[in-house]
């Protein structure tokens, strides 16, 4: 992980122009439990399996960073007035708080396209196929038919009542397609079986879907102090959540089925080194923050 931080530090320019590269590492450095890029890194540790390659080493270090920027990039514009417009963001003052709206907005599109330069360096000797195949896993999964499009979903559905499908939906869509997107991308640093990507995917979704459920937990069970961000917003902004839907006891039930679901799909890859990813799963979905 510390190479991902190190990297982190170094690569996000604090010279881009006009105050934009301190905005960048504002919302990005100092702060997250990172766990797309771990997600990542175990994905890549378990295809890797005993063999040892620098070129998809450095292609999985550049995948776990791009996750983490288009993750810090939609928190950044998650949390904006016109959004969920909250103030606080891993205990500090949100992007658009600290260096205005305008400032913030720019600060999430300059972290994006970061994030694609990340994948695709002319010298590193990394394959040119493997770095269209992060792309793509990472364009689809941060745009309409991932994240974007289920923060649409989320915020046409203020007041909205959804039926149990429409959540899982929406949840999938909006958190879930990063965090499975992160698994696959660890993936495709390595030559994985068809078997083996089959169990990944399963893992990822089940493992994307228990993350966002915990997260709508956490938001009514947790303090602000403890998160980081603002509690108690999903209802104060009436957003339909797990809880609101099931209920606390069955939203909690429902995630630990979802670790179940993950680590069933880890079993059914056939991969041997999958210690990380395991431990990961539990991390998700037993945390307080
Ligand atoms: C919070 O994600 C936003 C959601 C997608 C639910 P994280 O809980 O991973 O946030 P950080 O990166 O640790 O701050
Ligand atoms: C955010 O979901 C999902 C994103 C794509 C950023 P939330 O709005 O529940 O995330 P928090 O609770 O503000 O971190
Ligand atoms: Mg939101
Ligand atoms: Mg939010
Ligand atoms: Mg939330």
């Amino acid at each position: 992980m510390l190479r991902v931080e190190n990297a982190l530090t170094q690569w996000i320019d604090p010279q881009a122009p006009a105050g934009l590269g301190e905005a960048m590492r504002y919302a990005v450095l100092d702060g997250g439990k990172r766990l797309r890029p771990l997600l990542v890194l175990a994905a890549r540790e378990a295809v890797a399996g005993d063999q040892t390659d620098s070129a998809l080493d450095e292609a999985a270090l550049r995948a776990a960073c791009a996750v983490e920027l288009i993750h810090a990039y939609s928190l950044v514009h998650d949390d904006m007035p016109c959004m969920d417009n909250d103030v606080l963001r891993r205990g500090k003052p949100t992007v658009h708080v600290q260096f205005g709206e305008a400032q913030a907005l720019l600060a999430g599109d300059a972290l994006q396209a970061l994030a694609f330069e990340f994948l695709t360096p002319a010298h590193a000797g990394i394959a040119d196929s493997v770095q269209a195949k992060l792309c793509r896993l990472l364009a689809t999964s941060a745009g309409h038919a991932g994240m974007a499009g289920g923060q649409a979903i989320d915020l046409a559905s203020v007041g909205v009542k959804l039926n149990e499908d429409q959540l899982r939906h929406m949840h999938s869509l909006k958190t879930g397609a990063l965090l499975q997107a992160s698994v696959m991308m660890g993936a495709a640093c390595g030559a994985a079986s068809e078997q083996a990507l089959s169990g990944l995917q399963r893992y990822g979704q089940a493992l994307g879907l228990a993350f966002q459920v915990v997260d709508d937990i956490l938001d009514v069970v947790a303090d602000s102090a403890t998160l980081g961000k603002t509690a108690g917003k999903d209802a104060a902004n009436d957003k339909p959540t797990y809880v609101s839907l099931l209920g606390l006891d069955a939203a909690k039930t429902y995630a630990h089925q979802l670790l179940d679901q993950a680590l069933a799909g880890l079993d059914a890859s056939g991969l041997t080194h999958t210690h990380a990813l395991h431990a990961l799963a539990q991390r998700v979905v037993i945390r307080n923050t």
